[in-house]
């Protein structure tokens, strides 16, 4: 099945006909006025249609309230790539809009926000797909240990479904043709040279050989704990479906699995999801993205509990707050307009109160060793590694911050809680 749809493509018609005629099967796009997350769940609505097979234009979306979620740029941990850093470091949030929908085996969610260019990776490396993806918590009985937002954390699996517009990837390894591996690093290896201005190019029959051999989609679900520990789960473990429809300067995005199968259980109705999104104009890859935090979905009439504790966020005096954080926090991380710290010393928080929870704050606060934030590199910092390894448990550098009174927490909490 074709997964990446463009007006075009749903149509059948070149784009600049379906511009000019105005008519034929309409391509919708969705409107963003939604209610915002941030004070309430994703509320899935029931149909009793079979989901198997949806994409954006899918009819039963339009009975389907839709939810405003922000996603942040995933600042936390830097890449090797300072050109990317420094755009991300003057990014701002992205706003996304999500509708739900579920039926006895399946659940639906479509994504959608503004991206007004398609973005393809190209065969070479300078080109980055656009994408996205929808993270699950494996277990989230207690809504106060939720996974760590950026993949999971040891002990705290999660499960991500990724959709990116790559127009053809080729996996040598899963298609068990080790020769198609040589890549563009060895351009010198293929013959180039012309005839009569034409280029009998090796490299270029190489890359339309690859690109005939290649998947026409990338659709992948992993599991993780934490973003060095990706395990690709097979499609027959697993069954799930996602699309990007591109039309209208948006991307509506689709994903829909199985309420239940033998990796995740959703069967109890409420359940936390986070959303990501890649801009492969802005050169975004990897951990390079747009990060929402958890944010809780309902099929059907819940107890709310589950909202109420991830959007929970402690009475606390927030200028008191940032005084304890300038004190007591600002010698390791950047925040805010505080740049004491060395880069790479310590995760960057200006985003954290936009992608963790009251209770992932309070918990890496009083003890650190409970979630540790992985880093691309452990030794990032050439003189101050985030943490140290015990046999292979992870124990943070980071100093506990348990002796802090309650009210002290609170505020810090709340202070953090305004950085997004
Ligand atoms: C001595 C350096 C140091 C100090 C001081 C420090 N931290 Fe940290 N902090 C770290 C390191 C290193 C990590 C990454 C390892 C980990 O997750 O524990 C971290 C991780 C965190 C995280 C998790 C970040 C994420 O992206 O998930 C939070 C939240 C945090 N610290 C809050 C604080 C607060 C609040 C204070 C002050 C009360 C503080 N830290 C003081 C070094 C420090």
């Amino acid at each position: 099945m074709k997964k990446l749809i463009s007006n075009a493509a749903i149509i059948g018609l070149p784009l600049a006909a379906l511009i000019m005629s105005g008519c034929g099967p309409s391509v919708k796009t969705y409107d963003s006025n939604c209610n915002d997350a941030a004070n309430g769940a994703i509320v899935a609505t029931k149909v009793a249609g079979d989901l198997s097979d949806m994409n954006a234009m899918a009819a039963a979306w339009d009975g389907a309230q839709c939810t405003s979620v922000m996603l942040y740029p995933q600042k936390t941990v830097g890449t090797n790539d300072q050109a990317v850093n420094e755009m991300m470091a003057g990014a701002k949030g992205v706003k996304a809009s999500v509708k739900a929908l579920y039926n006895d085996s399946k659940v639906s969610l479509m994504v959608y926000w503004n991206d007004n260019d398609e973005s393809f990776q190209g065969m070479t490396s300078d080109k980055y797909s656009d994408g996205f993806a929808v993270q699950f918590a494996q277990n989230s009985s207690d809504a106060s240990k939720l996974p760590y937002i950026g993949m999971g954390s040891d002990k705290r699996p999660v499960i991500i479904y990724l959709q990116k517009t790559t127009k053809a990837t080729f996996e040598p390894n899963g298609k068990g043709d080790h020769a198609m591996q040589r890549a563009d690093q060895s351009v010198e290896k293929f013959n180039q040279s012309t005839v009569d201005g034409v280029q009998t190019d090796e490299l270029k029959k190489f890359h339309e050989s690859v690109t005939a051999l290649g998947d026409k989609d990338y659709q992948k679900a992993f599991i993780a704990e934490g973003f060095r520990s990706t395990t690709e789960i097979r499609e027959a473990k697993t069954s799930f479906d996602a699309s990007m429809t591109h039309a209208g300067e948006k991307y509506m995005a689709v994903l829909t699995r199985d309420i239940k199968d033998s990796y995740l259980d959703l069967s109890s109705g409420e359940f936390p999801v986070a959303l990501a999104v890649w801009d492969g104009k802005k050169a975004n890859r990897d951990g390079q993205k747009w990060l929402s935090g958890w944010v809780a979905v309902e099929l059907g009439k819940k107890d709310g509990k589950l909202v109420q504790s991830i959007t929970e966020v402690p009475k606390g005096d927030v200028v008191a707050g940032k005084a304890l954080a300038v004190e007591n926090c600002a010698a390791c991380h950047l925040f805010d307009d505080q740049v004491s710290a060395a880069p790479g010393m310590a995760p960057n928080l200006s985003e954290i109160g936009g992608q963790a929870t009251s209770a992932y704050i309070r918990e890496s606060m009083v003890n650190p060793s409970a979630v540790v934030v992985p880093g691309y590199n452990r030794n990032a910092h050439p003189n101050f590694a985030w943490y140290e390894l015990a046999g292979n448990k992870r124990v943070s550098t980071m100093p506990a911050y348990d002796w802090l009174a309650p009210e002290q927490q609170d505020n810090l909490i709340a202070y953090f809680k305004t950085l997004k």
